[in-house]
């Protein structure tokens, strides 16, 4: 049995599946992420999320593809790789591979070279991939395996700086502008505890790997707070994320200057960007070139 207080249910192994299956696709229809006309091109880490999310929306009749960014990192990519590439080829599901690599943007030298973050230019690196692919392969949107968890670590964080410009982006769906393909999180209502559930349940042989690079997860200590409030208070971190969307959110949409207005190409690859000059991704491209003369 799964018990999950928040719902004020338990379920058995067959009824937990549908409950799954049945609040991925309230979570695409109550936001309109997409429908069964649209081709849905899926991120997939080789974690419990993604590869969760590839199989729901499979069982629930999407057109899903899916993509993996092979980051070069010994001892971690080439599992979460094997993982990905094995879970597609058992279930017959179509799989893209990028290599940062292959773009000049290994992650091991960004680590090696770059003193900045090395997690947040690998998260700009994937991110431009991400959505490059999803451009260029004509897709009409691009689905991560972001769960509620994650979700509300974020906004609670962005609450707490009271960060309007990220507020008024932060949410499943994020629509298509100028260059940028069109963004959704199905997952948004689900907990981190029930897509592990989901995963196991559906025999999912998952990579379980924070980034090596990386001392604690993203957001570890907001996950923990959050996770005692909802103890506490079941179905808190639901709510407390769907009001923002139902009530919070247009008051910091209305504030901001439309994101279009602010952007021109970059003179070196031609990608949209609000920098006044080369892109983020070039930019390191460069410091990486610069660092090996
Ligand atoms: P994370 O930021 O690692 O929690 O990942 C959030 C989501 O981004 C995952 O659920 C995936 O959808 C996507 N993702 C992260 N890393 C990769 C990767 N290397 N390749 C493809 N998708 C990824
Ligand atoms: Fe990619 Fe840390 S290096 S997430
Ligand atoms: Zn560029």
């Amino acid at each position: 049995m799964v018990a999950l207080k928040s719902h004020n249910s338990a379920f058995c192994p067959k009824c937990y599946k549908s409950f799954f299956l049945r609040q991925v696709s309230r979570g695409i229809e109550s936001q309109k992420l997409f429908t069964r006309d649209d081709r849905i091109l899926v991120a997939l880490s080789g974690g419990k999320d993604s590869l969760g999310l590839m199989l729901a929306l499979s069982l629930l009749g999407y057109t899903a593809v899916g993509l993996h960014v092979d980051l070069g990192i010994p001892g971690s990519s080439a599992a979460a790789r094997g993982v990905t590439e094995r879970f597609c080829a058992r279930h017959g599901f179509k799989l893209l591979v990028r290599e940062t690599a292959a773009e000049g943007l290994p992650i091991p030298l960004v680590k090696e070279r770059l003193r900045r973050p090395v997690c947040s230019v690998c998260g700009k690196i994937k991110r431009r991939l991400f959505n490059e692919v999803t451009v260029r392969e004509g897709f009409d949107a691009l689905a991560t395996g972001h769960n509620l968890d994650d979700e509300t670590a974020r906004l609670f964080s962005n609450v707490l700086r009271w960060d309007a410009a990220y507020l008024a982006d932060q949410g499943p769906f994020l629509e298509a502008e100028a260059g940028f393909a069109r963004k959704v999180k199905p997952l948004w209502r689900l907990t981190e505890f029930e897509t592990a559930n989901y995963a196991f349940l559906m025999g999912i042989e998952n990579h379980y790997a924070p980034c090596p690079y990386s001392p604690g997860a993203t957001f570890s200590s907001l996950k923990s707070l959050l996770r005692r409030l909802e103890a506490s208070m079941p179905g808190r971190k639901l709510d407390f994320y769907q009001s923002f969307l139902e009530r919070g959110r247009s008051f910091f949409t209305r504030s901001q200057p439309e994101k279009a207005t602010l952007l021109a190409p970059c003179p070196l690859c031609g990608y949209p960007t609000s920098s006044g000059g080369e892109c983020g991704v070039c930019r390191i491209r460069m410091a990486l070139e610069e660092k090996s003369v």
